[in-house]
């Protein structure tokens, strides 16, 4: 076989011919189909050869049409189109049709769909009372995560996670009703009323009414900040078979319903070294204060006593393309903002990193949430506010994600193998006879 691996098992000499799966093109990588690995065998009754692979640091769980990344040479393509093309020409709920549906929307199928994401941002009033009980300084991605799971117990239909028809009017629900949770939850940690959707606005909109609406009649939200945050969602709309989407697909591949499924994804996501980390990143620049200690924090960084927040990643081994779009529109905002002396800091403090022997070796560059949080901070928005702000547009990345892994044959019940070191077989001891 041309395209195929020969293992030779030096314990019994024998040799094995396994086959290579490639992707849709070559340079897009290949694998070898790991059930393959087990007749390789040192005795009949051996179970057979596994592959070792803590954090899956080389482990394909799926194939997948959604994104792609190629991490040296810091390409990002949702269902093939760059995304410093969508960030520039497209929107974010165009972007989300795209990940969902595959194609990019006809104008009909643009407009039914925000027709369906518009009608859909309302939640029970029950879920206000569910919300009201949490602590006045509640993280809200507590919230967040609490209450989009509670959403399901309003959907029980949402089960039949066979039936196309309903995985997609949950589907429309979910990406729907999470920026209203968020707002909520927003709205409910500085003690202001909750502000409702309001059908008129655009997806991000919309989203600023619900968090920023005072007594206004009818909220105005600046159009340079709703396009900002449209840019910033179609950034963070996906990433292939990162820590939260491994969750959604995780908890999906039981047949538990979408609410559960993006909920223990969002507690994935809000751990400080995935979405968690562009809150830590602001934390850190606060710590710093100001460029002339950048220097020695840089050494503690070195001398491991913390890591620096927002740099690196497991997949790009090159500049982040989302954090290199990030950079740029930091200095749009501020310019309408006004300007942040953490942008100044940070900028100081890639550059320093950037020419550190210790970063370039490990390849450590600036991420995704290396700027983002100093936007979103310049937008207003609190600094717990941010990984919310990550699980908003990743919702319909997570939704693609776990449609995906339903309708490919080649899934069940994701249930990894363990090399085993514990003890063997022993007997009981009894109390009394314990040293
Ligand atoms: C996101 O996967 C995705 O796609 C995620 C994401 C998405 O869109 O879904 O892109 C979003 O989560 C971005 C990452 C945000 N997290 C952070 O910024 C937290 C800081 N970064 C890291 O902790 C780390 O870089 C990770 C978690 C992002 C990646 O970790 P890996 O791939 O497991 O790398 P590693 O821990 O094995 O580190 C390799 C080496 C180690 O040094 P040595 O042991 O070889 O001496 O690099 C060092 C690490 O100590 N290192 C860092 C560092 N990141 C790695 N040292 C200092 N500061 C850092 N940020």
């Amino acid at each position: 076989m041309p395209d195929s691996l020969t293992i030779k098992d030096n314990r019994t000499g024998q040799t094995y011919e396994l086959p290579m799966l490639y992707g849709t093109y070559p340079h897009y990588g290949a694998a070898i189909p790991a059930a393959e690995l087990r007749r390789i065998r040192a005795s009949d009754d051996d179970f057979g050869l596994m592959s070792y692979d803590p954090a899956f640091m080389n482990t394909a769980s799926c194939k997948s049409a959604i994104t792609h990344i190629d991490g040296d040479r810091g390409i990002l393509r949702y269902r093939g189109y760059t995304i410093e093309e969508l960030a520039e020409k497209s929107g974010f709920l165009e972007v989300a049709y795209l990940l969902l549906h595959g194609e990019l929307p006809t104008p009909a199928q643009l407009q039914e769909w925000q027709h369906q994401i518009t009608h859909h941002t309302m939640i029970h009033e029950a879920t206000k009372k569910f919300m009201d009980g949490f602590h006045h300084n509640a993280h809200p991605m507590g919230i967040l995560v609490s209450t989009v799971a509670a959403l399901s117990t309003f959907y029980p239909e949402s089960r039949h996670i066979t039936d196309a028809e309903v995985r997609w009017k949950q589907i429309h629900r979910l990406i729907a009703k999470v920026p209203t949770i968020a707002a909520f939850a927003y709205r409910h940690s500085i003690g202001m009323p909750y502000a409702y959707p309001d059908n008129d606005l655009s997806y991000t909109g919309n989203f600023l009414n619900m968090l920023f609406k005072m007594t206004e009649l009818k909220h105005k939200p600046d159009p340079v900040l709703e396009r900002a945050l449209d840019v910033l969602f179609i950034l963070h709309a996906d990433h292939e078979q990162n820590c939260s989407a491994n969750a959604m697909r995780s908890v999906g591949s039981s047949h538990a319903d979408p609410y559960v499924c993006v909920a223990a994804a969002t507690a994935a996501l809000w751990g400080p070294l995935h979405g968690g980390a562009n809150e830590q990143v602001l934390r850190m620049l606060w710590e710093i204060r100001s460029k002339d200690r950048v220097p020695e924090y840089i050494q503690r960084v070195k001398a491991g006593e913390f890591r620096l927040m927002g740099f690196g990643h497991r997949v790009y081994k090159n500049y982040d393309p989302r954090a290199k779009i990030l950079k740029e529109m930091a200095t749009q905002v501020l310019h309408v903002t006004g300007k942040s002396p953490v942008l100044d800091l940070a900028m100081e403090l890639e550059r320093i990193a950037l020419e550190d022997e210790y970063f370039v070796s490990r390849r450590l560059y600036p991420n995704v949430d290396f700027y983002s949080g100093i936007i979103y901070q310049a937008m207003g928005f609190p600094v717990d506010m941010f990984p919310v702000l990550f699980a908003i547009p990743r919702t319909a990345g997570w939704l693609a994600q776990w449609q995906e892994m339903l309708e490919d044959e080649d899934q069940r019940i994701a249930r990894p193998r363990q090399v085993y070191t514990g003890a063997d077989e022993r007997r009981y001891v009894a109390i009394e006879k314990r040293k």
